[in-house]
């Protein structure tokens, strides 16, 4: 890659050289015909043939550059990416919640485009110009005295003057269209998941209004941009103007006064239109430059985002074993201003199993993701085997623990490839055994696709009870250390729900499970049950020894005792 960027430089340097030697060969040329003087025909012949050779290899060496030159765009591009994708998966997954999808997704097309300007504009125009204008600057100097020299400096460091005076307005009239662009995408990639909920509520309309108030805010922040670009675009053309015009003059003053020759003449004005020509297209080519370098600096923002949670430095690694968790007295709030779980204590002995269940917001999932680190408590500790789980490197804690979610996601790819998401390693059988064991067998036997049959965005395509079935399947092929089963069988029938049952409990039975459910019959042989009100733990034992108690959870109990008798008799 190295070797590949230095060749693009040298031939950029050659062309910068081939470039300066033709307008000097063009006035030897001009010089040598107009000077009445008898000369070989083979001179001119070889001078003629020279100046067209120069403008080919010129063209030639361009479009070996543009190759490299794409070649190493693209390695930056796929680069850049990778580092992206690394950066935002080691983000918390508070991060992950605020975020727009279609906002960032858009950002990274951006900084993919704004990488291939940086190169194109920086470093094919933008310093080869600047070498090219430096050089002259100096050769006028040297050939015709210091007023050129100056008038072509003024020429420059005008147009850079009025280039950077624009430079923090144009950032910020840039960063509102940005902005306005991302949240209009984001907006729209928002009505397309809720595809379903649009339809539900006939609101094609409200979300066509609400993406074209979007798509206005979008446009009128890119008018405004593109208006301000072309004013300050205009100033500079009237600056390269304003010096075209006094350089020409001077040259032309000084032909007439037999200061110098026409072919000095035609020498000047070869290389101000040489240069004029770019530097009129330059100042978009600078707008382009620095728009990709903004949306490449947004991105390197975000990659240089911390991640909430960190490693501490001398976190340890723990091993696939039999594991003992304890919640050591710990309080937690999403936001400091509402505490979502109160003095939480319990452990849960190596092997045993133990319900979560209570009414809906107290905190049960809240409890699995403090398990699994998404979040760090705000105080009192959550131990595994005696650690405090701070103290344990994530990837090591996260292998251990297996977590059918409450809300199943699937990859918008095979089924096969969701079940072997657990295990990518996992060969067909275990695939296949795992599938039976989460009751999926007969499902995919009878989808004409089999295995192969794609789920859908987002897993769509299943139904829940299915989505559910898969999720359970890869979490066995995980084979963890511990599981989290939240709401894991809320989706499906008694019937399948029970054969399930009994083949995570044989799973299971050996493992230490954390189990969070509403259907209390799912618990009913936990070692222990914590019924959690308003992140309180305020009940906790055996089924047996809850329902003695008579109060919470034997409510909950009878009520759902009624329900299951009310559905029997429907
Ligand atoms: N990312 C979040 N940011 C802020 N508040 C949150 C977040 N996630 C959950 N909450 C809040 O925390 C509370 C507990 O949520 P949690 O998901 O733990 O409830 P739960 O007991 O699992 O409920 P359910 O039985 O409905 O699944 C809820 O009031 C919820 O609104
Ligand atoms: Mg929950």
């Amino acid at each position: 890659m190295h070797l590949r960027i230095a060749t693009v430089l040298l031939l950029t340097m050659t062309m910068i050289g081939l470039r300066l030697s033709i307008p000097i060969i063009f006035k030897s040329i001009i010089t040598l015909l107009s000077s009445g003087q008898s000369f070989s025909e083979n001179l001119i012949v070889i001078v003629l043939i020279g100046y067209g050779f120069c403008w080919v290899l010129d063209q030639s060496i361009m479009q070996i550059r543009t190759i490299l030159t794409f070649k190493v765009i693209e390695r930056y591009i796929r680069n850049m990416c990778l580092t992206m994708v690394d950066s935002l998966l080691s983000l918390s997954l508070r991060f992950h919640l605020e975020r727009r999808t279609g906002a960032l997704t858009s950002q990274i097309y951006l900084a993919q485009a704004g990488l291939s300007q940086v190169f194109w504009g920086g470093l094919s125009y933008f310093l080869p110009i600047l070498v090219e204008m430096t050089i002259v600057m100096a050769l006028f100097s040297y050939l015709y005295g210091w007023t050129y020299g100056i008038a072509l400096f003024f020429i420059m460091a005008s147009y850079s003057v009025i280039g950077v005076l624009g430079m923090k307005k144009s950032m910020k009239v840039q960063a509102i269209h940005n902005d306005k662009s991302a949240y209009a995408s984001s907006r729209l990639v928002d009505s397309l998941l809720n595809f379903e909920t649009v339809k539900y509520f006939n609101n094609e309309k409200y979300e066509h209004e609400q993406i074209d108030a979007a798509l206005q805010e979008q446009e009128k922040a890119g008018g405004h941009r593109f208006l301000f670009d072309g004013y300050m675009h205009l100033a500079q053309v009237m600056v390269i103007g304003l010096g075209l015009i006094y350089i020409t003059l001077l040259s032309g003053r000084a032909v007439y006064q037999n200061q110098i020759s026409i072919g000095d003449f035609v020498l000047i004005n070869g290389y101000l239109l040489q240069f004029t020509m770019p530097l009129n297209y330059l100042g978009s080519i600078l707008q382009q430059t620095r728009k990709g370098l903004y949306d490449i600096h947004l991105v390197y923002k975000l990659i240089f985002q911390k991640p909430e949670i960190n490693d501490s430095p001398n976190a340890i690694s723990l091993v696939k074993d039999k594991v003992e968790v304890v919640f050591d007295n710990i309080e937690f709030g999403y936001t400091s201003d509402r505490l979502i779980l109160n003095k939480i204590s319990f452990s849960i002995p190596a092997g045993k199993t133990i319900a979560v269940v209570g009414s809906t917001g107290s905190g049960k999932s809240t409890l699995a993701r403090l398990l699994y680190r998404f979040y760090d408590v705000s105080s009192g500790r959550v131990l595994i085997n005696g650690k405090d789980i701070r103290d344990i490197s994530q990837t090591s804690l996260q292998q251990l623990i297996g977590v059918v979610p409450q809300d199943v996601v699937l990859f918008n790819e095979s089924i096969y490839y969701n079940i072997a998401y657990g295990n990518p390693s996992a060969s067909k059988e275990e695939v296949e055994k795992a599938a039976a064991l989460a009751k999926l067998d007969s499902l995919i036997s009878s989808l004409p696709d089999g295995y192969h049959t794609l789920v859908g965005e987002r897993g769509l395509k299943l139904s829940g009870g299915e989505k559910q079935r898969v999720s359970i399947a890869r979490m066995i092929l995980k084979k963890p250390s511990l599981f989290i089963f939240d709401e894991a069988t809320s989706s499906l029938d008694t019937h399948t729900e029970k054969e399930i049952q009994k083949n995570l409990e044989e799973i299971s039975s050996e493992t230490t499970t954390l189990i969070i459910a509403h259907r209390l019959s799912t618990v009913v042989k936990a070692d222990e049950i914590l019924v959690l009100n308003e992140g309180i733990i305020v009940e906790r034992g055996k089924h047996e020894q809850l329902l003695e108690k008579d109060g919470f959870y034997t409510s909950l109990w009878q009520g759902q005792q009624q329900q299951d008798i009310e559905m029997s008799l429907v």
